[in-house]
């Protein structure tokens, strides 16, 4: 079974081979996909800390990805810390009590509409409209600006269902994202491309930029939420949404399943020898469940202390937007706990792709 294959993700299968693969070893050759899979959690940590024996410049997927620009995700420090502290200053804005207020609201009144109608889906009903206002807002986007971005990277991330899509969805974001540079709109989200413009980078990276902006900011989030749900109710569990209990669905849910990088020069991973040019794929879900670092990984333990889980990836390209999931995670959590417990009312339908470790949707019953 290749840990890659998008349907393998869908029905268990790939998470089971990799399991039993981990087992064998936590770093171990990829039959057909010729990448290396890391598994162990402390071999993980190597790969994501260490960007100069490992690059993320050849690409963060399977393959070579081609860019020779500059680049957030698909470069390595010190270079990449410039546009990552051009992002921060967005994404650090202290939350003030009028941003909490409107996040609550949110949540509750997605809470409510999906009472009201008494059956729902804990993500599309729940956890998206959440996760895109929240973006959205910080970001400084109109309206429309947001559905449209939403909807044309929802199409790329759920990318077992989008490979029809996803050409058409790729061509109309990169349009209206040339446009909005080009037309000079207002908000936080264009300051971030014409600021790093006004740095050298080039109308496509700057569009690069901003698509990885979107493409990262609310779909993951909003599977974490729904991932914390299912699990919830499947598992019998409070909504608690207390430091302790966040991180735990988060390593529970791992909404990412994978990102490589690629081995600069010949070494050791582990005991493992790599060669040059190695690519090397973490598995995050695996990864999240390795038994020499957590206790009894197949239990969800929300009290579970130290949790070195690594959903949000780890090292200089580590997740900018883990507070910000996190907020949006308590805040749904919170509204749920505030109201009569719903419950699963079908089995939910999981997404089939090889990256976002998801649901397509997740039913549920209120009353
Ligand atoms: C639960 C939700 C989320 C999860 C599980 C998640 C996970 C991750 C992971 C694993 C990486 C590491 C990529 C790598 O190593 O190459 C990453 C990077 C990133 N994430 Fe998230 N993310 C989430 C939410 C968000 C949000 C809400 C935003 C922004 C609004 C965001 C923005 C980013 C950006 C910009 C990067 C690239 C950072 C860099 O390359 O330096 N993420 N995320």
């Amino acid at each position: 079974m290749n840990f890659f294959d998008p349907s393998g993700w869908a029905n268990g299968q790939a998470f089971e081979a990799a399991r039993h693969a981990q087992r064998e070893g936590p770093v171990r050759w990829m039959p057909g996909a010729d990448v290396l899979a890391v598994l162990g959690h402390a071999e993980a940590l190597e790969v994501l800390s260490d960007s100069e024996r490992f690059t993320s410049r050849r690409g963060t997927g399977l393959a070579e990805a081609g860019t020779t620009g500059r680049s957030l995700n698909l470069d390595d420090p010190p270079r990449s810390l410039e546009l990552r502290r051009l992002l921060q200053t967005v994404m650090d804005q202290p939350e003030t009590s009028e941003s909490r207020a409107l996040l609550v609201q949110s949540a509750n009144d997605a809470v409510s509409r999906a009472r009201v109608r008494g059956d729902a889906d804990a993500l599309n009903d729940l956890a998206a409209p959440v996760a895109r206002a929240s973006f959205g807002r910080l970001f400084g986007l109109e309206a429309d600006e947001l559905t449209l971005l939403c909807h044309l990277t929802e199409g790329l991330a759920r990318s077992g269902r989008a490979r029809l899509v996803q050409p058409r969805a790729d061509d109309e974001l990169r349009s209206f994202l040339r446009a909005g540079l080009a037309e000079r709109r207002t908000g936080a989200f264009w300051d971030v491309g014409r600021s790093a413009m006004e740095r050298g980078l080039t109308t496509e990276d700057a569009m690069f930029l901003l698509r990885l902006v979107v493409q990262t900011g609310h779909e993951s989030t909003a599977q974490a939420i729904a991932g914390a749900i299912h699990a919830a109710l499947e598992h019998q569990l409070p909504f608690d949404s207390s430091p302790h209990a966040l991180e735990e669905w988060l390593r529970w849910t791992s909404p990412l399943i994978r990102f490589a990088r690629v081995a600069t020069r010949p070494t050791t991973v582990g005991a493992f020898e790599v060669a040059e040019g190695a690519r090397l794929v973490v598995i995050f879900p695996v990864v999240n469940r390795d038994p020499a670092v957590f206790t009894s990984p197949e239990t969800i333990d929300l009290q579970r202390a130290p949790n070195a889980h690594l959903a949000f990836g780890w090292g200089p390209h580590a997740c900018a937007g883990a507070r910000l999931a996190k907020q949006q995670l308590a805040a749904v959590l919170d509204a749920l706990r505030a109201v009569d417990r719903p419950s699963l009312s079908a089995p939910p339908v999981r997404l089939e792709s090889g990256v976002t470790n998801g649901f397509v949707r997740v039913p549920l019953r209120f009353g």
